[in-house]
């Protein structure tokens, strides 16, 4: 079997984790790795040894996998200050990129980026997995046959209590502390935007134009410091820039708004608080609910507003790309989503296709954090979103119809 020849870099516990999902692909072959850190470096090189029988190139400089012969793909689970360049180099390189998720340092970053694909021709993707979660693509499909009616409004977030893996950022070696100690905006906004971002054809018929961010006190961090690891620690008492709650609202070209919330600071159960509204029916993820507009009054002559649960709608409108994944046998982590996303990557450069998240999809939603961080900086100002498509927004090529294109698949499984 030919196996796709790829190129690794970033080896902490995302880097371990997806790799672990690359070993169990018989068409992928792993020929080099690389991590700043010798011993995580050496810990990931064995581990592909140990699986596949052979030795990675394995070098602390990620360059000298550009040279190895025959590479076809870079995939880099690296930090988030450091996923452009590696992507930069690949493409230039003649690879195909693929990044992890996270959002960008500046703007003019995610402009390197889309002329930077445009100019090799190479794709750039970002493996957002959340477009891949089993009720992020029901809906998507349920919105596809038309039952949420013209969209209206969408929210997100990244709600996840963070404050362990931020403040042992020194002891883990972990990039968020100086993240979190030096920038204020939506740090991570790639998980909520990027499904929502599907949902209403941003960069296929629709863009978005404009934001403002607000952003709260911080306190959340030197709380957990305090009270885990002693009024002496430096951290109880540094001044961390980023608020607890930052909230960003959007609006679109054809005026549908968009509300991400990034909340990582404060005690709270997990949630990517997805929630979306049309003119005929609405879905609220924390409720795992929906409710459809009813065209008549029940006996007593009132609309019932319940909520229906969203699990007697999978028979009827769940993917068919995870009716098949549920027929084959779930993988991967995050319930299946992380194998989907690699997979979708891997089979756009095995048949040398466009990947169904594009440069420009990177672009526009890695630009989310830059822009919030400038509109937190004016007091919540509105600042313009570039439209990385240069207009072509409007008038794209029709998006590649197959199994795992987010904006064409076939209806039923
Ligand atoms: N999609 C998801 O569900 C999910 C989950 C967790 C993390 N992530 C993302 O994965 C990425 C990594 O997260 P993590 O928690 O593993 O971080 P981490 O800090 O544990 O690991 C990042 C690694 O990248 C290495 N690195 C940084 N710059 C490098 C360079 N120039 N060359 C080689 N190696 C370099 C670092 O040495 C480090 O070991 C981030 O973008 C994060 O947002 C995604």
């Amino acid at each position: 079997m030919d196996k796709v020849k790829i190129a690794y870099v970033g080896a902490g516990g995302r880097g371990k984790g997806l790799m672990g999902l690359l070993l169990e692909m018989e068409d992928v072959e792993i020929v080099g790795v690389s991590d700043l850190y010798e011993d995580r470096l050496e810990a990931i090189a064995k581990k592909v040894e140990d699986a596949s029988g052979k030795r990675p190139v394995a070098s602390t400089d990620y360059r000298r996998l550009l040279e190895i012969p025959g590479v076809e793909a870079i995939i880099t689970p690296s930090s988030w200050t450091s996923h452009v360049q590696v992507c930069l180099d690949g493409m230039k390189a003649g690879l195909y990129v693929a990044t992890e998720v996270g959002g960008a340092a500046s703007v003019e970053q995610c402009w390197e980026l889309v002329r930077t694909s445009l100019a090799t021709g190479m794709p750039c993707m970002m493996l957002e997995n959340c477009c891949y979660g089993r009720e992020e693509m029901t809906i998507l499909n349920m919105i596809k046959q038309g039952l949420f009616g013209e969209l209206v409004h969408a929210e997100g977030g990244y709600r996840h209590d963070l404050r362990h893996e931020i403040c042992m950022g020194r002891e883990n070696r972990h990039y968020r502390l100086a993240n979190y100690s030096n920038r204020n905006g939506d740090l991570y906004p790639t998980h909520d935007l990027g499904p929502i971002a599907k949902y209403l054809g941003i960069n296929r018929g629709n863009r978005m134009l404009t934001l403002t961010s607000m952003a709260s006190k911080s306190v959340g961090l030197n709380y957990w410091a305090r009270t885990r690891k002693g009024e002496d620690c430096d951290l109880s008492s540094r001044v961390f820039t980023v608020g607890d709650v930052v909230v960003t609202n959007i609006k679109c070209a054809h005026g549908e708004t968009i509300t991400l919330f990034h909340d990582t600071s404060l005690p709270r159960p997990y949630s990517r608080a997805n929630l979306l509204q049309g003119t005929k029916g609405i879905w609220q993820e924390d409720k795992h609910g929906v409710f459809f507009d009813k065209p008549l009054p029940n006996e007593s002559g009132w609309i019932e507003h319940k909520w229906e649960n969203l699990d007697d709608y999978y028979e009827q409108y769940e993917h068919p790309l995870w009716v098949q994944f549920r027929m084959d046998g779930v993988k991967g982590g995050h319930g299946g989503m992380d194998w989907l996303v690699l997979r979708a990557f891997v089979e756009a450069v095995k048949a040398k296709t466009p990947t169904p998240i594009d440069v420009f999809d990177t672009a526009a939603w890695m630009a989310i954090t830059p822009l919030s961080e400038d509109s937190v900086n004016l007091g919540g100002a509105p600042v313009p979103i570039p439209d990385f498509t240069n207009g072509l927004w409007f008038q794209r090529e029709p998006p590649l119809r197959g199994k795992y294109s987010l904006d064409d698949w076939d209806v039923t499984p």
